[in-house]
Order: C-alpha cells, then structure tokens, then sequence
C-alpha cells in the first residue's frame, strides 16, 4: 500500500513561540503515526531550516511556500530553488490560488517556476482549481486543462513526472465547504487521465492532492478515494491537537 501524504500548508502564520511549541509536540508523538504516512511540512520559509534540524524525525520533509525562478541576481525580495535545496526543503508550493489571486501569479510565471523547481532537483507541488463561478458555469474541467497546459508547453511532454498536482478548488479553501470525496475522486480521474494521455513517456509518476477545508472531521472519506494520494492541509494544521487528529485518521485507517 502506498503511503498517503499530508501536506501542511501554514500560509502566513505562526511565529517563534508557535514554532517551537510545534516542534516540541512533534518530537513527543509516538513514532508509530508516522510510519503509514508521508508528512510535507510547509510553514513560512524562514522556519524552514529551523525546523529541518530540530525534528528528529528524519522521514518528515519540508516544502517552500514559494519560490523565484531565476538561480540569481538582481531580484530583490526573491528566493531561489538552490536556496531552498540549501535550507532543507525538497519541495515547493506553486500556483495556489492566493498567489495567483493577490500576486497576479499567471500560468505563464507558474510554468516558469515549475521548470526551474525541477531543473534544481527540487519536487514541485502545483496547485491548480476552479472559482465557484468557473464551478457553477460547468468549467471546472477547461480551468485544469489551461492550467495544466501551460506546464506541458514549458516543460515538455514528461513535465509532470515526480511532481504533485494539488487540486483545490477556490470556493473550498478556508470556507469549511468541500467538494465531495466522490466528485473529488473523479476529477482527479480526469486529471490523471488527462495528463498520462498526453505525457511521451506513459511510466511517468506523480501525486494527486485534495485541499480545501480538510478537517479532522472529513479526511478519513477523502482518503479513501483511489484517486487521491493524500491532503494538503492549510488552517487545520496550525492546530496540532487536529493536525495529529487528521495524521491518526489516515496513519490508523483500516486497511482495505
Ligand atoms: P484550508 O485547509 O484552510 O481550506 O486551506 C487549504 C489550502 O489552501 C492549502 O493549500
């Protein structure tokens, strides 16, 4: 059985304090929730390094919530793949809809970044999604295929091997609204299909995601669907008591 994966995007938030508290508690769970899943932890990029040295757990790996896609120069603000390669991290987040939203992030950009994640041997985790408007027009399945489009055009035909493909529609983040796990599993059918129909090389591998409001209360459902490698998670891992309650929920799960 392939382990499932959680991915825990913090957004802009915690501190320090929050840092440290985390960290503590992450060290004193029972190794054994650990053994069934793949844990991705994403906090904002300046814990990274921190965080890589203080958990003991060596299988607990970090990603960026963002990245550059030039290697160096005059970029002011910016962070390179090779930096986060440097700092700890193995994978970046790119094209979520709060960066394509609030930094104007285009398809174009996106497919930059996503090139020059891989060409740094770094694990690109690409989010892609449909607005509730784009959801209610019937559009869903046209918004992924630009989406994912565009990769193909920048980076070939086997772009998407050894990635991750979060799909999170828009309306479902942070509103406590999900897409069912049953509508999930299809459109990451779809999107499965879609990709494996156009990749060269029909070995290729990569992870599909859900995220969207995951919560203690519903991942068990999400998980069992075959289509869904795992979750990223945003406001429910910044609560470890409901973090470590989601880890239990697909580390204890009965094994079908
Ligand atoms: P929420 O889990 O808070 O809805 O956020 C999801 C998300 O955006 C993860 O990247």
């Amino acid at each position: 059985m392939n382990k499932k994966i959680v991915i825990a995007n913090w957004k802009l938030n915690g501190d320090q304090t929050f840092v440290k508290d985390f960290i503590k508690k992450i060290n004193s769970t029972q190794k054994k929730i650990f053994e069934n899943i793949q844990i991705i932890l994403s906090p904002p990029i300046i814990y990274i390094n921190y965080m890589f040295k203080k958990i003991n757990n060596k299988k607990i790996f970090f990603a960026s919530q963002n990245v550059d896609y030039h290697d160096k120069g005059a970029f002011t603000g910016e962070i390179s793949p090779y930096m986060i390669n440097e700092i700890g991290a193995k994978y970046v987040i790119l094209g979520h809809s709060e960066r394509r939203k609030n930094h104007f992030e285009n398809n174009t950009l996106i497919a930059k970044k996503f090139f020059s994640i891989k060409k740094n041997n770094l694990i690109p985790i690409l989010c892609i999604g449909e607005t509730k408007k784009e959801k209610e027009k019937g559009l869903t399945k046209e918004v992924l295929i630009n989406q994912i489009n565009q990769i193909f055009l920048t980076c070939g035909n086997d772009a998407f091997n050894k990635t991750f493909i979060a799909y999170e529609p828009i309306w479902a983040i942070g509103t406590g609204k999900n897409e069912s796990p049953n509508n999930i599993n299809k459109i990451m059918k779809f999107i499965k299909n879609y990709i494996m129909q156009k990749s060269l090389n029909k070995n290729i591998k990569f992870k599909l995601q859900y995220g969207g409001s995951v919560s203690d209360n519903n991942v068990h459902k999400i998980i069992e669907e075959k289509y869904i490698d795992g979750v990223l998670v945003g406001s429910a891992s910044l609560n470890y008591k409901i973090f470590l309650k989601i880890l239990k929920k697909i580390s204890f799960r009965e094994k079908k």
